[in-house]
């Protein structure tokens, strides 16, 4: 049900008697809510759970598929893509939508409520920030920035306007049930103390350098358009056709630790209560300015928090990927280990098991809450977005959560490219022993485009 504030829920239970200036009251609170209070109370606005939102798509081929459905019911009334095919498709199943090609004129279609976007990563901060300038709810793919500074400005912009907007982050394994089960058992003391989280991904990549010119761009797509704020880069046709042929290079994505890293750093986010943390170091493949590197270890430090002490997260990929932590074999392809000092946690995304400490230990210091204690299932991820827009504003991946996780994993790119641990105060973004990590914080984009528009 719609939360109100809780001036006007008590002004409409009373809307029977209302007198002239009362209904005046009331609908003054009402607009405040955004929403309309028609005569005899009933409601009629942005937030009333009846109303269709009015829907952009930015990015509607490839993943941006994954989200029709979601918003089906919904009034979808503007299409955007770079690519003129990819929109042509993606008409068939919303006929009367207004095209696009460049979501800045597409942010601007009248009467908008709602955003889902689904392009480049290199993008993402700056169409996200652009909605919360327009008071647009939006849902928005993984990863959230693809820059420590984008990470932090999309975040506070949020923060401002969290009173009236609904993010998402598409981290939709978020709502897999081993999610809150593992977070479950590290809080009811699993694995006794926390100590350490390590976190993997096995992909891996091959490219050296961006792609060489090759051809003209096909006459549907827009090259300039989606290169965007990026450096130029002559067209090569081997970079469409889904985010594993343009993620790894720097101008474009982080590679894993933006892509997997999203969703395999949520297993662990989601478990630790962890805000930024105070230091950062990286080792890979040796430095290569076009491309992000396949191989990469990086580890961050923790302060306490309420629950738990000082903790560390690492994070692998690629080849770096361990085959065991500790004695324990770390199978599958992504995962985490939970390590503390009574047991560790091992997990994929929909399962985990506790290895513990010594066989003769066991596991008797571990007693798993009742059924009825455990955290209840968040349903549907795209459908907690769309109403959330409609009620109360509150999803499991917002702006908060997600650029927080992802800014603590962009750090460490950034501790990874000056080659040495850096110690970082979250609290203005600014790291504290490396004049040459704070260059590397930021981006530089191509005049004409703004992330603060
Ligand atoms: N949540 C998940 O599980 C998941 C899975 C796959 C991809 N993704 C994310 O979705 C995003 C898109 O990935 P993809 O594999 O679909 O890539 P893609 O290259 O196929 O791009 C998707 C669509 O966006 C369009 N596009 C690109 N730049 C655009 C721009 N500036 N404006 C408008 N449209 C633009 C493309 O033409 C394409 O139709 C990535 O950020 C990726 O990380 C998430």
């Amino acid at each position: 049900m719609t939360k109100l504030p809780k001036d006007t829920n008590r002004l409409l239970d009373n809307h029977a008697t209302l007198s002239r200036r009362q209904f005046l009251k009331s609908a003054a609170l009402a607009a405040g809510a955004g929403l309309t209070l028609l005569p005899g109370g009933m409601l009629r606005g942005a937030n009333a759970p009846s109303h269709q939102l009015t829907v952009a798509l930015i990015g509607v081929g490839g993943r941006g598929r994954a989200h029709f459905g979601a918003v089906k019911g919904e009034k979808v009334v503007a299409l955007c893509d770079v690519n003129e095919r990819a929109i042509t498709e993606a008409a068939k199943v919303f006929p009367t939508a207004k095209r696009y090609v460049d979501w800045r004129r597409c942010l601007d279609h009248p009467g908008l409520d709602a955003v889902v976007c689904s392009t480049t990563d290199h993008t993402h901060a700056f169409i996200a920030n652009w909605s919360i300038n327009r008071g647009l709810h939006i849902f928005l793919e993984k990863p959230l920035a693809n820059s420590v500074e984008e990470a932090r400005v999309v975040r506070a912009n949020y923060l401002k306007h969290k009173h009236k907007l609904a993010t998402q982050v598409g981290m939709q394994r978020h709502a897999i049930p081993n999610f809150d089960r593992v977070r479950e058992a590290i809080l009811d003391g699993a694995v006794g103390t926390l100590e350490h989280v390590h976190v993997w991904g096995n992909r891996t990549h091959s490219r050296t350098a961006y792609l060489p010119a090759e051809g003209d761009p096909p006459p549907e797509l827009h090259w300039d358009l989606w290169l965007g704020p990026s450096p130029w880069h002559p067209f090569n046709p081997g970079y469409i056709g889904g985010c594993l042929k343009w993620n790894m290079h720097w101008d474009f994505g982080s590679w894993q630790v933006g892509d997997m890293g999203s969703h395999t750093m949520d297993l662990a986010w989601n478990a630790i209560d962890a805000a930024l943390p105070t230091s950062a170091e990286g080792q890979g493949d040796p430095f290569n300015p076009d491309v992000v590197p396949s191989a990469l270890t990086m580890t961050f430090e923790h302060p306490a928090n309420p629950w738990r002490p000082p903790i560390k997260v690492t994070w692998y990929q690629g080849s770096h990927k361990p085959n065991s932590l500790g004695g324990v074999p770390t199978q599958p392809g992504h995962g985490a280990l939970f390590v503390g000092d009574r047991a560790s946690l091992l997990a994929d995304f929909n399962q985990h098991e506790f290895v513990p400490r010594t066989e003769a230990a066991g596991m008797a210091h571990y007693r798993p809450r009742p059924a009825a204690e455990r955290i209840a299932p968040m349903g549907g991820f795209q459908e907690q977005w769309v109403q959330a827009c409609k009620g109360d504003l509150k999803t499991a991946c917002d702006f908060d959560y997600s650029g927080t996780m992802i800014e603590q994993l962009l750090l460490g790119l950034v501790a990874y490219r000056v080659g040495k641990k850096i110690q970082y105060d979250g609290a203005v973004g600014r790291v504290t022993n490396s004049p040459e990590a704070n260059a590397l914080l930021k981006r530089e984009y191509r005049p004409g485009w703004t992330l603060n528009g």
